[in-house]
């Protein structure tokens, strides 16, 4: 595995997203079993980093990843958590309980991640900053960051936040380059934040287009794994895709090791939707 490594911090380049485990909006029992072998394969392949929320099937996906964490007796120090609080318990108060009840779920005693699921108008930075940061202070979480922050609000997050923000995570694909034409990408880059790319292969275009296909099928790997290698490349980027499909898991974490040259990637960095 390739990693990133950030204030003597050294994080996966490819982990493991938890978005339909266990549900959408809320807890699907048809999923449980499904969400749990899921969830068993990635530790086995040896993904270590796991991103959840609260919002994902409503609390749920985050007892189903520490109920497979508890059963495959792995280490809670060989692994590296990240939730998130939802955007309706921002408040001082609001996100020091939203925390609790996330290690409650996942029968943890600190998240290794903390972020800001979504900004949402009005919301108070300073007050909610105040509480994550004192949720670092009590060792429940070990590092702050956000998620879905244009560069307005990232460089105002940066200023509230006595603890150094660690991550932006957004969309960010080959397909969707937003976050680098908003000029976010080059901000983290500039100043020592990761941005964690979320969705990195789900869009159609990903498995659709022929040029693309054409082009992995040249260097011997699949269009998902072009689009991975792509994102990895890139300094201060790691990703998150999420798979159901143990082979379509192992073929994400093998993309982390790809090393294409960069005038390999080239014809891939004109590709877009
Ligand atoms: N912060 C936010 O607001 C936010 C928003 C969205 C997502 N996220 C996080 O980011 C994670 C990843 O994003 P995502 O779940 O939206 O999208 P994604 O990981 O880009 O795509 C998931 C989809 O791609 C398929 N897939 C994955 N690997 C594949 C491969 N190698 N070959 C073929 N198909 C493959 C999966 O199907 P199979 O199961 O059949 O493989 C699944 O349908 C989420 O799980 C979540 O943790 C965060």
């Amino acid at each position: 595995m390739r990693y990133e490594t950030i204030r003597e911090l050294s994080i996966p380049k490819i982990g493991f997203g938890t978005w339909r485990i266990g549900g959408e909006g809320r807890p699907d029992t048809s999923q449980e079993a499904r969400s749990l072998a899921a969830l068993h394969s990635a530790l086995e392949l040896g993904y270590t980093h796991f991103d959840t929320a609260e919002a994902y099937a409503a609390g749920h996906a985050e007892e189903l990843l520490g109920q497979a964490v508890r059963e495959s007796g792995r280490g809670r120090e060989t692994l590296f958590i990240t939730s998130k609080v939802s955007p309706e318990h921002l408040g001082y108060a609001e996100v020091l309980r939203a925390c609790e009840n996330s290690l409650h779920r996942l029968g943890m005693d600190y998240l290794d991640l903390y972020l800001i699921h979504w900004p949402r108008l009005g919301m108070n930075l300073a007050d909610t900053f105040q509480a994550l940061n004192k949720l670092v202070a009590d060792g429940m979480v070990r590092h702050l960051g956000v998620s879905n922050f244009n560069l307005k609000l990232l460089k105002q997050a940066a200023a509230c936040s006595e603890t150094a923000l660690l991550t932006n995570q957004v969309s960010y694909s080959l397909p969707d380059r937003t976050y680098e034409k908003n000029g976010v990408l080059a901000y983290c880059q500039q100043n020592d934040i990761l941005l964690t790319a979320y969705s990195p292969v789900k869009r159609r275009f990903i498995s659709g287009n022929r040029q693309l296909k054409e082009l992995a099928k040249q260097l011997g790997v699949t269009p998902q794994q072009v689009a991975l290698a792509w994102l990895v490349r890139q300094p201060r980027v790691i990703t998150i895709p999420m798979s159901f499909d143990p082979q379509h898991q192992a073929e994400n974490l093998a993309a982390a090791e790809l090393d294409f040259s960069e005038a390999e990637l080239a014809p891939f960095q004109q590709i877009q939707e």
